[in-house]
């Protein structure tokens, strides 16, 4: 299996990619981190640990991380994710305890103490943690396999016209990982609004009639409803499972190289990710988008996964 760390800011969407990353024989789900984001860290924080609940998970490593971005103050998405960051379903007391370390300790411990290029980092936050853990640890670039990073987008935006959300609440820390020498893959808004949860995509969820489907359920109704009012959207883009998937079958996700690189100055356009498609790429472009998703093949993947965690 594929060894991961989640960094994550749960967030509906961030739970799901939990729920497939914990069901997925193809993964090893070695640490969790949480970072502010879709709500304060401590609600994520929260939100993450009562996931684990809900699916059963027991014998990996949660920490938490950052407070607050890099330079920025606060933002949070209580309208796409509610006052709870994960409203919707009644969320249980979480049962584990938090590691006592802080995120970007067990992030860095966690990638020096693997073999060399064995992790992949999977944000699907803002990326706060990540930045300051290559600050504190700049070997971790070499060491590491890939990070695969839902955010950003080369053709649209939905914190701006032209910047995604966990982008645009940090772009300092974005910028820092977009330019380290690392392989990234950018799984943004191109391929993620193509991830609809649609009604029949429901169906198939609900024919599995567990705790943790009815759960994801409860879930996809809240964020469907959000959606529609906050973006217009008929039915919701469920972004970040598309990085998890990714690691698991990149066959189900085309990807183009190109150069990317993230706006700092703008005025109109802060924290864009630029991607310039004008050459081909040479060989030092360590970056590449993701563009075109396998929708079935996507949603199949996460019904598997909730089929294997079965009734915890
Ligand atoms: C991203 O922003 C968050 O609200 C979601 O969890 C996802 O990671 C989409 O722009
Ligand atoms: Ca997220």
């Amino acid at each position: 299996p594929k060894k991961i760390i989640l960094d994550c800011d749960p967030g509906h969407d961030d739970a799901i990619a939990l729920l497939l990353a914990h069901g997925n024989p193809n993964i090893e789900l070695l640490a969790v981190t949480t970072v502010v984001g879709n709500q304060t860290l401590d609600k994520v924080t929260r939100n993450a640990l009562s996931v684990a609940r809900i699916a059963n998970i027991t014998n990996v490593p949660f920490a938490a991380g950052a407070v607050r971005p890099l330079i920025r103050n606060v933002e949070i998405a209580p309208d796409i994710h509610g006052d709870s960051g994960l409203d919707g379903p009644v969320l249980p007391e979480p049962i584990i305890q938090l590691d006592k370390r802080h995120a970007i300790d067990l992030i860095i411990d966690t990638i020096m103490s693997h073999p060399p290029k064995t992790v992949t980092l999977v944000p699907t936050g803002g990326l706060t943690n990540i930045a300051m853990a290559v600050r504190k640890e700049p070997k971790i670039v070499e060491r590491v396999k890939e990070v695969v990073l839902m955010g950003g987008g080369y053709h649209v935006g939905n914190w701006s016209a032209v910047a995604e959300f966990n982008i645009k609440i940090d772009p300092e820390a974005a910028h820092i990982v977009f330019n380290e020498k690392w392989p990234v893959t950018m799984v943004g808004l191109d391929l993620t609004h193509q991830a609809l949860a649609t009604p029949e995509v429901i169906e198939k969820i609900k024919a599995i009639k567990t705790k943790p489907a009815k759960f994801v359920l409860e879930m996809l109704e809240f964020f469907g409803k959000m959606y529609k009012q906050a973006q217009g959207f008929t039915y919701p883009p469920v972004h970040d499972p598309c990085a998890v998937a990714y690691v698991i079958n990149p066959e189900l996700i085309k990807t183009k190289r190109v150069p990317v690189d993230i706006e700092l100055t703008g005025t109109l356009t802060l924290g864009m990710t630029v991607a310039d498609f004008r050459f081909p790429p040479d060989d030092n472009c360590h970056t590449q988008v993701a563009t075109e998703l396998d929708h079935t093949g996507f949603w199949d993947l996460i019904v598997d996964s909730l089929k294997r965690i079965g009734e915890v």
